[in-house]
């Protein structure tokens, strides 16, 4: 059964977002690429579902549509493979207690703002504390002659970095180690020898000295701690889940008929490499980069097989996500249409193609120009609308 009405008001609904905050609350915390613009998110949201349903975004990246859902009083399930967007999506979502928020503010910040104003950890108090950051920095003292850090930091910044990082260890709750790795994972491609020219982490031959990089992570933790209560207090009240897990999409761990909708953004192709553009803070928390590469949808970009290889994987994903979806329930996606190896692939029509062929019905397309991007090298965006008849 097709709702006439809801074709309609996809239609009259400006997809561009032109002047539209994109930065509110917690949603600029960390750099990622490729993220959907949360007004296209919200819109998908307050036209395909009602409060208390539970949406499911199983390409989750830095988790713009779960925000976006416990915004609007909904549940979510998000998915990634990347283990950096499931820790940027917990802490983006984190409703936290000022205890915890304290606890970076009285027991984490007082050492880095020593480090930063003197250049050393001032052990002066000899507390519990001391001792256990000193036996941290000795855990953490392999990363100073490690060749990988020693190519992308000078001396200086990779020692306050293991400082830094050391210091994290004595938060007292796993929350508010999170808040400080997302702080911490945000200035590592600040303080690197990589060129900050392109997306893409490029040894930058010509580099300059580097300023340490205390003063950054105070900056960002400061910053994160504000918009976390400013989270917080729109939130008051609100109950809704929003559950973050690390996985393929391709095997969801969901019952059948599960979820009211899905809401989600898929890769384009190879347009982004999620894990190069994000190898150095996940390399410093210990995944392998490359290994994730050639897991993700879209990896392995320079391969010849890249287009044939994506294929694959996002047949079986409309497939997975058929199963999970109740029925006569909708699903939306936004892609574009990127070039690979020379060519123009039309990623719209395959996802039509591949979701037709997994039982759903295409409903509708709106068409964005995508103005509200710095890079607007795809071109337009197809905002595709299915139903599980
Ligand atoms: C376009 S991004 C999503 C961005 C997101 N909308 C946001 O606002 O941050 C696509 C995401 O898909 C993830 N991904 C790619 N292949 C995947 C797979 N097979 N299973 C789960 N996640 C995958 C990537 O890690 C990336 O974070």
């Amino acid at each position: 059964m097709i709702d006439n009405s809801l074709i309609e008001k996809i239609a009259s609904i400006d997809w561009e977002f032109s002047d539209a905050d994109t930065q509110y609350l917690t949603h600029n915390i960390h750099r990622y690429s490729g993220k959907f613009i949360p007004q296209i998110a919200q819109q998908a949201i307050q036209l395909l579902t009602n409060p208390g349903d539970t949406i499911l975004d199983s390409y989750m990246g830095s988790g713009t549509t779960l925000l976006e859902a416990q915004l609007s009083n909904r549940n979510a399930i998000g998915i990634d493979l990347n283990p950096l967007a499931v820790l940027i999506s917990q802490v983006k979502n984190l409703r936290v207690s000022e205890d915890v928020l304290n606890d970076i503010a009285t027991i984490l910040i007082p050492y880095v703002s020593d480090l930063n104003s003197n250049g050393q950890l001032s052990f002066t108090s000899q507390t519990t504390h001391d001792d256990f950051i000193q036996e941290q920095f000795n855990r953490n003292s392999w990363r100073l002659t490690d060749v990988w850090n020693q190519k992308w930091y000078q001396p200086a910044v990779l020692e306050q970095l293991v400082k830094i990082y050391s210091c994290i260890e004595i938060l007292p709750s796993e929350c508010a180690k999170q808040i400080a790795q997302v702080a911490f994972s945000d200035i590592l491609r600040k303080s690197s020898n990589a060129s900050s020219k392109y997306p893409n982490v490029m040894y930058d031959k010509n580099h300059k000295e580097k300023p340490l990089p205390a003063k950054a992570f105070l900056e960002n933790i400061h910053s994160i701690i504000s918009c976390l209560s400013k989270l917080a207090d729109a939130t008051t009240g609100a109950n809704v889940n929003i559950q973050i897990l690390q996985g393929n999409n391709l095997d969801l761990p969901l019952p059948n008929a599960s979820v009211d909708a899905i809401i989600t953004h898929p890769p384009y192709i190879a347009a982004v490499p999620y894990a190069e553009y994000g190898c150095l803070s996940l390399n410093w928390f210990g995944h392998d980069s490359k290994a994730l590469d050639s897991e993700l949808t879209g990896g392995k970009r320079h391969s010849s097989k890249v287009v044939d290889n994506f294929s694959a994987d996002y047949e079986q994903y409309f497939r997975e996500s058929y199963k999970v979806l109740k029925h006569n329930k909708y699903m939306f996606i936004m892609v574009g249409n990127p070039v690979s190896h020379g060519q123009k692939i039309p990623l719209d029509q395959m996802s039509v193609e591949f979701a037709q062929q997994a039982g759903f019905r295409h409903i509708s397309t709106a068409i964005r120009k995508g103005q509200n991007r710095r890079g607007n090298k795809m071109g337009e965006e197809y905002l595709i609308f299915f139903q599980k008849e």
